[in-house]
């Protein structure tokens, strides 16, 4: 029973996400989703996710508080995604947590969701490394960040590195589309290529890798080439008559990606002196990027920090985790009006 106790409540995009930490012991992580919902649009529908937030909010709440066997008034503050994600998704947990906060006489603390895919690694591993390079790995974001203390993060970090197109996660779920997968791709991939898939059936683009892009975008990734390549492959398949070996593709684009996102961040991990790279985000949960990423930096001496995959996609402990290091670390709380803000930086 050591530290605080916490709720974080994660709304930014289709989970409605509850959890409960005390300290660094996660206690609870409820989620309710709407992905059932956006599958058949082949993407989040905004409105449906705000919706399906409001319905799922109290029910999720109660869930949580059940499993850790505890009641909202025992808690001793309040966190919630305040950004970045979908305007109206974030309200909805935004306001959930003023009401909760306001009724119990609690502070409340705004968080950034990127920081909070960084910090729910505590909730595995214990206290953060002073200084990390973290991979932010997730379908609307692919960053490298210099972290020396993820209670400063949210006060702004500027990154080494962004994705200069689409996300890594954004071009698994638009290649799983090209290749017929349901959506959300990503993990649809990850399984079609663990079934059989050959990695070096046909090499993809490596985007942003070429000596003359490393002069300008070092650390920088670029997935849209490597997207379309894949589509033009796919294309020429079924123009000419042929079946286009699903699984073998998906384990080449994923290879690609892999390739790209482990080497410059074991390179920005070079370039800080820094010992640990600990990634986050939905596409750290990919059974591939585990293992080469854990592959390549033990060979570079670096340790590699991942949560379990339960824990990469977005989720509630993820909010009360970076809450609870927050108050750990004597933050002021938010003000009670803190807004929504769906495009908050890093
Ligand atoms: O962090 P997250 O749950 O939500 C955002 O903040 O965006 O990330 C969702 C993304 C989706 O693009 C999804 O396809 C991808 O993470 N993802 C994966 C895997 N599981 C989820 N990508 C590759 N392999 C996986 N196993
Ligand atoms: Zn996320």
């Amino acid at each position: 029973n050591e530290g605080p106790l916490i709720l974080g409540i994660e709304t930014s995009c289709d989970e409605t996400g509850v959890g409960i930490v005390r300290g660094q012991t996660l206690l609870a992580d409820a989620i309710a989703s709407s992905v059932e919902e956006h599958a058949r649009f082949g993407g989040v529908v905004p409105e449906v996710a705000s919706r399906a937030h409001l319905e799922a909010m109290v029910p999720t709440i109660r869930r949580a508080c059940e499993t850790a066997g505890i009641k909202p008034s025992d808690v001793d503050a309040v966190a919630v995604t305040s950004g970045p994600g979908l305007a109206g998704a974030l309200l909805v947990g935004v306001a959930a947590a003023k009401g909760l906060a306001l009724s119990l006489d609690k502070p409340i603390y705004g968080v950034n969701h990127l920081a909070a895919h960084v910090a729910v690694d505590t909730l595995e591993h214990g206290d953060l490394p002073k200084g990390c390079v973290a991979m932010l790995v997730s379908g609307g974001h692919s960053s490298l960040l210099a972290v020396h203390d993820i209670t400063d993060i949210t006060d702004g970090v500027v990154p080494m590195g962004n994705t200069i197109d689409d996300a890594a996660g954004e071009a698994f779920d638009k290649v799983a589309r090209v290749l017929g997968l349901p959506f959300p791709g990503g993990p649809y991939i990850d399984k079609a290529a663990r079934d059989g898939g050959d990695r070096l059936y046909v090499k993809f683009p490596r985007g942003l890798t070429s000596p003359r892009d490393l002069e300008r975008h070092r650390f920088d990734f670029s997935f849209s080439g490597l997207k379309t390549a894949v589509a033009r492959w796919v294309e020429a398949k079924r123009r000419d008559g042929e079946d286009v070996p699903v699984n073998h593709v998906a384990a080449a684009f994923q290879e690609a990606v892999c390739d790209v996102l482990t080497r410059k961040a074991i390179d920005a991990c070079k370039d800080r002196g820094f010992e640990h790279l600990l990634i986050g985000g939905g596409v750290a949960a990919n059974s591939r990027l585990r293992v080469m990423a854990e592959e390549r930096a033990a060979a570079a001496g670096i340790a590699v920090r991942v949560p379990r995959p339960g824990l990469c996609t977005d989720n509630g402990a993820m909010v009360a985790a970076l809450g609870s290091e927050l108050v750990r670390a004597g933050k002021a709380p938010s003000p009670l009006h803190l807004p929504a803000d769906s495009s908050m930086p890093i």
